[in-house]
This record gives structure tokens, C-alpha cells and sequence, in this order.
């Protein structure tokens, strides 16, 4: 199973994005970019950082009827990135058909990853807002399993979480996980947070590191760090 740092490169344009990625002279890191930075620049911010090697998280977290989700994720398809995602709330029918629309003719597709419950949203939040009177940690792990039987390649999740996913839902079954931050480091926002080597050990397949790689003063060095942390090289 490959594991490996993915670096959320949460700029607001492509000249900062490009700018960042500049540091990074000989291994190409995996990058996430996110809604902000693709509804500014559109496909082209993809296609530029597909060229200079990297490999390509795109989360735009995709939730809408199936036939469209379906259709939209054929349209990422061509854009040769490497992993996508949706929500899971969308139901197992839209995960089926984001699926079907992310396979190309042949048969090779990026990885399909599905957000369960925005870490953003509180158990009172579920209950009043999206009615849904469960237990958090029993809603991630449910809609984690309708991920898995859509055929989804994994979740979104906390590092505290990898576990318990990997349990239900195989060992095979992906989690990528952020709130990741170095011992000692800044938390900034996040709010439950381990570090490299520790959501290594609990299972984190892909560790997603903003801030503590993309504010350090010497990002290739903080990367590098990270990914000797994580893989125990
Ligand atoms: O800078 P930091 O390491 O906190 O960045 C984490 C990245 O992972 C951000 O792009 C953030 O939006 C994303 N993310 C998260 N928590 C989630 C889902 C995504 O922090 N539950």
C-alpha cells in the first residue's frame, strides 16, 4: 500500500501555488488542491502541476443528483488527476454513478474518496441542522461503509478515526487524513491533531499537511521532515 504526504496547497492563486511549488527542485510532492484555488483558475492550475510532476489531490468534495455528479466527474477524469472525492451524504446511487463517470475507457480511474461528516460539523449541529439524531462517530463509521460498498477506494478522516475505519471497511480501504501537525508545532485551527509518526501508527494511509509545510520558513525542509516521520525512513 502506497502511503505518502499529500501537501494542501491552500493559496489563492496559481503564481503563489507555482511560486510554492518552485522550492520543490527534485522529489515532486503529492499536492491537494482545493475549491478555492480551482474556481479561480479552472483546469488550467491542474494541467501546469500535472506537467511539473506531482501528483494530484482534487478536492472540490462533489454532492449533487447522480447523472451530474457522474458526468462531472468524467470531465475531472480527463484532467489525469490522481485522487477526487464527494460527500458521502450524497447517497451509495451518487457514489455508484461518481464511480462509473471517473472510469475512462480504459478502465484506469483516479482514487475516489468520500468526506463522511465535515470535521466542521458538531453532533448538535447533525441533530438540529441534518436531523440526525447519532452519535457522530456512528454516522462517520456508517457512511464510511456506504462508502466501501459503493466500491469508493476510501474516506476522508481524523487520524483518530483511521482505526476504526480500517476495521469496518478493510485494511485496503484508504483513509486520508488531515490535522496533521510536528510535535510542539503550531495547532492553528485544528482542533484534534496528531503527529506524522503517530497517524502513521493508527493507520492514516495519505496525511494531508497544510500550514506546517506551506508557512514553514524552509517548506522543502518541513516537508522532507514530514515524510521521514511518517514512512519511518
Ligand atoms: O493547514 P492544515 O494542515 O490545517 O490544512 C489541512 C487541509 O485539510 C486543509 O486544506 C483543510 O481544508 C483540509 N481538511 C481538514 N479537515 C477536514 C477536511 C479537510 O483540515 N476534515
Amino acid at each position: 500500500m502506497a502511503k505518502d504526504v499529500i501537501i494542501a496547497c491552500d493559496f489563492a492563486t496559481a503564481e503563489n501555488t507555482l511560486l510554492f511549488l518552485d522550492n520543490f527542485k527534485d522529489k515532486k510532492p503529492y499536492v491537494k488542491i482545493g475549491m478555492e484555488l480551482f474556481y479561480s483558475e479552472g483546469p488550467s492550475i491542474v494541467k501546469e502541476i500535472k506537467a511539473r510532476g506531482h501528483k494530484i489531490f482534487l478536492d472540490l468534495k462533489l454532492h449533487d443528483i447522480p447523472n451530474t455528479v457522474k458526468k462531472a466527474m468524467a470531465v475531472l477524469s480527463k484532467l489525469d488527476i490522481d485522487m477526487v472525492n464527494l460527500h458521502a451524504g450524497g447517497t451509495v446511487n451518487m457514489m455508484k454513478a461518481a464511480l462509473e463517470g471517473l472510469t475512462r475507457e480504459d478502465g484506469s480511474r483516479p482514487l475516489l474518496i468520500a468526506v463522511t461528516q465535515l470535521t466542521s460539523t458538531t453532533e448538535d449541529d447533525m441533530k438540529h441542522d441534518l436531523l440526525i439524531d447519532r452519535p457522530l462517530t456512528e454516522v462517520v463509521m456508517e457512511y464510511a461503509h456506504n462508502a466501501s460498498v459503493a466500491g469508493l477506494d476510501g474516506v476522508v478522516c481524523s487520524p483518530l478515526e483511521a482505526k476504526a475505519v480500517h476495521k469496518k471497511c478493510g485494511e485496503d480501504f484508504l483513509t486520508v487524513t488531515p490535522g496533521v501537525r510536528f510535535a510542539g508545532g503550531d495547532t492553528q485551527d485544528q482542533k484534534r491533531v496528531m503527529t506524522p509518526k503517530a497517524a502513521s501508527e493508527e493507520g492514516s494511509d495519505y496525511i494531508v499537511v497544510g500550514r506546517p509545510i506551506t508557512q514553514a520558513q524552509n517548506p522543502v525542509e518541513a516537508y522532507e521532515r514530514c515524510m521521514k516521520d511518517f514512512l519511518g525512513q
